[in-house]
C-alpha cells in the first residue's frame, strides 16, 4: 500500500521519494529487494498495537484503516527524515546520499512536503477511511514533532540547555509519532480507552528509549551499520540527551566539555576523541544508558496493565527491546 501511495504521486516527486525509500537509483533505475528502505518500526506498532487490543488477529472490517494508518505514520515519518537531513545539514542516511544532497535543497522540501500532504491523502480517501479521530491523532503528532524539531534547533545556538528541556524536545520530536502510531492501532483496533491511553504512554517511553539509542549511535555508532557518518552529532556540536547530560553533570569533564562546545574555531580530530572521551566521563554516557533502561520497565508496565492479548504484546516488547538495543 506505501508503494501505491507514493505511485500516486506527481511524476517529479515519485523519482526522488522512490529514491529516499530506496526503490530506485538517483537515475530512476530500480534497485531490486529494497535494501535501504529503513526499518519501518512504526507502521509495525501500528499493527502489533490494533492487534494487541482485538479479539483476533486483523478482520476485513478493521484491517483497511489500521493498514491505512501503519502506511499514513510512515509517509510521516519519512517526511520529518528528509526535511531533518536539511535541517541538520547531514549528507548521508540509510548509507546512501540524502535527498537535499542528490537533487538539491527545494526538491527535498518538497518532496517531504507531498509526503506530509499524502499522510493524510492515504488516511481519508479509498473505500475505507479512518475516523475523524484518527485524523486528529495523527496531526496532532505531526504539530508535535514540528515542535520538537524547532526545540532540537534552537538548542544548537543556545549556550546552555537544561536535560529536562533536552528529554522534553526528544519527547516531542520523536517519541510523539511512536506513540500516536500505539495509539492509533488500539483506536482503529477497536481497544477500550484505557487501552489506548496505556498503549500511547508505551509509545512514548518506547520513543524516547529509541532516541537515546540514536543519541549513542551518533556519538559512537559505527557507519557500516547506521548508514551515518561516524560522531556526526558531535562534530555538529548537537546537544543531544547524552551530551546534555554532561553538560549538566557539575564535575570537571562536563566544565571542559562546555568550553570545548563554546569554542567558534572548527574542531580538529582531536577535539572530536576528547569531546567523545568527556562525554564519557562526565557520566553521559551512563546517564543515557539508565535512562533507556528505565523508560524500558516503564513500557513494560503500561503493556502489561493493559491487558492486551499476548502474542502481540510479546511482539511489542521484542520492539521495545530491540529500539533500545540497536546498531542501525
Ligand atoms: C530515525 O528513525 C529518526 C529518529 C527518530 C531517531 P529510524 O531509525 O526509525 O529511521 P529508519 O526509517 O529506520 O531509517
Ligand atoms: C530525529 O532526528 C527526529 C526526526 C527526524 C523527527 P535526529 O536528527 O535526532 O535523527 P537522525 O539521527 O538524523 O536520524
Ligand atoms: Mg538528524
Ligand atoms: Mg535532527
Amino acid at each position: 500500500m506505501l508503494r501505491g501511495a507514493i505511485d500516486s504521486l506527481p511524476p517529479a516527486m515519485r523519482l526522488v521519494t522512490d529514491y529516499h525509500f530506496g526503490w530506485c537509483d538517483r537515475d530512476g533505475r530500480p534497485v531490486p529487494g529494497d535494501p535501504w528502505s529503513g526499518k519501518a518500526l512504526r507502521p509495525a506498532l501500528v499493527l502489533l498495537a490494533a492487534n494487541s487490543v482485538s479479539g483476533a488477529d486483523l478482520d476485513a472490517r478493521t484491517e483497511g484503516p489500521v493498514l491505512r494508518a501503519a502506511v499514513a505514520v510512515e509517509l510521516v515519518h519519512n517526511f520529518s527524515l528528509v526535511h531533518d537531513d536539511v535541517m541538520d545539514n547531514d549528507a548521508t542516511r540509510r548509507h546512501r546520499d540524502t535527498v537535499w544532497k542528490v537533487f538539491g535543497i527545494p526538491v527535498a522540501i518538497l518532496a517531504g512536503d507531498a509526503m506530509l500532504a499524502l499522510a493524510n491523502q492515504v488516511l481519508t480517501e479509498g473505500a475505507a477511511p479512518v475516523t475523524p479521530a484518527a485524523i486528529t491523532m495523527l496531526n496532532e503528532a505531526v504539530q508535535e514533532l514540528i515542535e520538537g524539531q524547532s526545540l532540537d534547533v534552537s538548542f544548537e545556538t543556545r549556550a546552555e540547555v537544561a536535560l529536562d528541556e533536552c528529554a522534553a524536545m526528544a519527547d516531542k520530536k520523536t517519541a510523539a509519532l511512536m506513540a500516536c502510531a500505539c495509539g492509533l492501532g488500539a483506536l482503529l483496533g477497536g481497544g477500550s480507552a484505557e487501552q489506548g491511553r496505556l498503549l500511547r504512554l508505551f509509545g512514548t517511553h518506547l520513543g524516547v528509549a529509541f532516541q537515546l539509542a540514536d543519541d549513542l549511535l551518533g556519538l559512537t555508532g559505527d557507519p557500516r551499520s547506521t548508514g551515518k557518518p561516524a560522531n556526526n552529532d558531535l562534530w555538529t556540536r548537537k546537544k543531544s540527551l547524552p551530551v546534555v547530560a554532561a553538560l549538566t553533570s557539575d564535575t570537571d569533564a562536563g566544565r571542559e566539555l562546555a568550553a570545548l562546545y563554546a569554542r567558534t574555531e572548527t574542531w580538529e580530530h582531536a577535539d572530536m576523541a576528547r569531546a567523545l572521551a568527556l562525554v564519557e566521563e562526565a557520566g553521559g554516557v551512563a546517564w543515557t544508558r539508565a535512562e533507556a533502561a528505565r523508560r524500558i520497565e516503564q513500557a513494560l508496565s503500561c503493556l502489561y496493565e493493559a491487558g492486551l492479548r499476548t502474542d502481540p504484546a510479546a511482539d511489542l516488547a521484542g520492539l521495545l527491546r530491540l529500539s533500545a538495543r540497536r546498531d542501525h
